[in-house]
C-alpha cells in the first residue's frame, strides 16, 4: 500500500489519511507501491493508451493510476492529460537545439497543467469527505479547482492577488462558481493566509502543499516518456515558480527508473523570470541559502517571492544534475512570440522553458545535439493582453482592405 511520509521529520502516514500537511509544518510525500514494475508496468500503460482505458475515463493522469493514488471510488476526471508534442524547425532553430518537442500542457480541460494534479488531489478530497476546497493562485491553480469542485459538487474558495491575475484565470474561476477572494497582497501573501484559514476553518487545501497535486502533475513526465516509448531525453526544461512541477518532475523521473520504466534519468532545468528567481539564487549557492524575494515579472503565473516546494526541487534539481536558469521578461516575451507565431501560442510563463533553453545552449550546458522537451505550461488566451500585437482598425471599404494588403507584402 503507499503511504504518506513527511519529508522534514520522516512520520509514516497511511495513504488514507486527511492530513495533507504534518504536525511539524513539512510537506507530506506520497510513496506509491505498484503491484509490479518494469516491463509489465509499461505494458500495462501502454494497453491502456492503445484501448482507451474505460475505467480511466481515457485521461492521461489515471492511465498512470498505480503510480497516483491508492484504493478506489469515485473518480473526479474531466478527463485530462493526452497533451501534444509539438516540433517545429523555426524553434528548434531558434533555441539551437536540432532535437527539440514542445509538450503543450495547455491543452489541458481547463487551459493549463493544474488540471492534472487537480483531478487527484480533488478526487482524494472528495473520497476522503472534503466539504469545502480552497487555494491561492496566480489564476492558473484557482481556474483549475475551480472546474474540478464544480464537477465534484463541492464549493471552492479561491485566494488571488488583486489586479495581478490574467484576465482568462479570473474569468474561469468565477464562471465555474468558485468565490473568488481578491487579497490586497501577492502571492506569498495568498499563500500564508490560506494555509492558515484552511487549518483554521476545516478547509481541504488543493495547493501543491496537497501531495496529490505533486502525484497528478507526475502523469505530465510519466506521459511525455510514454510518448517517446520510453526513451527519455537528454533534458526536460520547465518554467519554475512555486515549484510544485519542479518537484513533481524529480520525483516522477526517480520513481520511473527505480520501478524499471526509463533506464537513466534526464536532466531538468528549472526556469525563473529574472525578476521572481529565488530558486535560482539558491542554486548558484549551491542551495547553500534559501531566498526570499519581492517578486514582479511579466509573468504573473510564476510572480512567487517564497516557493513552496523549495526543498523538494532543490533535491529534484541535485537527484538529476539539473540546472536552475532565470530569464528577463524581455527573453520570456521575444520566445513568447517565437511560440505564437510559430501557431502554438501559449502565456508568458510557459514561454519561460523555450527562452530559458536558448540560454542554456548559448552558455553551453545544454548541447547542440541534445534531445530535449519543453513543456508550455498554459494557454495563450489565459494571458490576452500579454502581445504587442494589435489589430488595424479600418472603415468598412475595400480600398482600406487594399492599403493594408499593399503594407503586409512589403
Ligand atoms: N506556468 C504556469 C502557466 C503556471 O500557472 C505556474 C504556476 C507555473 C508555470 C509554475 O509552476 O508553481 O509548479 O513551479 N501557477 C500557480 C497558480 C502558482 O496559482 O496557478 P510551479
Amino acid at each position: 500500500m503507499s503511504r504518506l511520509v513527511c519529508g522534514t521529520c520522516g512520520l509514516r502516514l497511511p495513504a488514507g489519511s486527511s492530513l495533507l500537511q504534518c504536525s511539524c509544518g513539512g510537506l507530506l510525500e506520497a510513496r506509491p507501491s505498484p503491484p509490479f514494475r518494469g516491463r509489465r508496468l509499461r505494458s500495462t500503460f501502454d494497453q491502456r493508451l492503445a484501448t482507451g482505458d474505460p475505467t480511466g475515463e481515457g485521461s492521461g493522469v489515471w492511465r498512470f493510476r498505480e503510480l497516483l493514488l491508492p484504493g478506489r471510488g469515485v473518480l473526479i476526471s474531466h478527463p485530462e492529460g493526452n497533451t501534444r508534442l509539438y516540433r517545429r524547425d523555426e524553434l528548434s532553430r531558434w533555441a539551437g537545439v536540432a532535437d527539440l518537442a514542445l509538450k503543450h500542457e495547455g491543452e489541458n480541460p481547463t487551459g493549463s497543467f493544474k488540471d492534472r494534479g487537480m483531478t487527484v488531489a480533488v478526487t482524494q478530497a472528495v473520497r476522503a469527505g472534503a466539504t469545502a476546497l480552497s487555494c491561492a493562485s496566480t489564476g492558473n491553480t484557482s481556474a483549475s479547482l475551480a472546474a474540478y469542485a464544480a464537477q465534484a459538487g463541492v464549493p471552492a474558495l479561491v485566494f488571488v492577488p488583486r489586479a495581478k491575475v490574467a484576465a482568462g484565470k479570473l474569468a474561469q474561476a468565477l464562471c465555474y462558481g468558485a468565490r473568488v477572494l481578491e487579497v490586497r497582497g501577492d502571492f506569498d501573501a495568498c499563500l500564508r493566509l490560506v494555509r492558515e484559514a484552511s487549518a483554521e476553518l476545516g478547509l481541504t487545501l488543493l495547493n501543491s502543499v496537497n501531495p496529490w497535486r505533486i502525484e497528478g502533475q507526475k502523469t505530465i513526465v510519466l506521459e511525455m516518456l510514454q510518448q517517446r516509448g520510453w526513451e527519455p531525453p537528454d533534458w526536460i526544461v520547465v518554467p519554475a515558480g512555486n515549484l510544485g512541477n519542479t518537484a513533481a518532475f524529480g520525483k516522477a523521473l526517480v520513481e520511473a527508473r527505480e520501478l524499471g520504466l526509463i533506464s537513466r534519468l534526464p536532466r531538468l532545468a528549472a526556469i525563473q523570470a529574472a525578476g521572481a528567481a529565488p530558486f535560482y539564487h539558491s542554486f548558484r549557492s549551491a542551495f547553500k541559502r534559501r531566498f526570499r524575494v519581492r517578486a514582479e515579472t511579466v509573468a504573473t503565473a510564476i510572480r512567487i517571492g517564497d516557493p513552496v516546494s523549495y526543498d523538494r526541487a532543490a533535491r529534484a534539481i541535485q537527484q538529476t544534475r539539473g540546472v536552475v536558469a532565470a530569464v528577463s521578461d524581455r527573453e520570456i516575451l521575444a520566445a513568447k512570440a517565437v511560440v505564437d507565431g510559430a501557431g502554438i501560442g501559449c502565456e508568458p510563463a510557459s514561454a519561460a522553458s523555450l527562452a530559458g533553453l536558448r540560454q542554456l545552449v548559448r552558455r553551453g550546458i545544454v548541447g547542440r545535439r541534445d534531445s530535449v522537451v519543453a513543456v508550455l505550461t498554459g494557454h495563450l488566451l489565459k494571458d490576452p493582453h500579454a502581445t504587442r500585437a494589435a489589430p488595424t482598425a479600418i472603415a468598412p471599404r475595400i480600398a482600406e482592405v487594399e492599403r493594408v494588403l499593399k503594407g503586409m507584402r512589403k
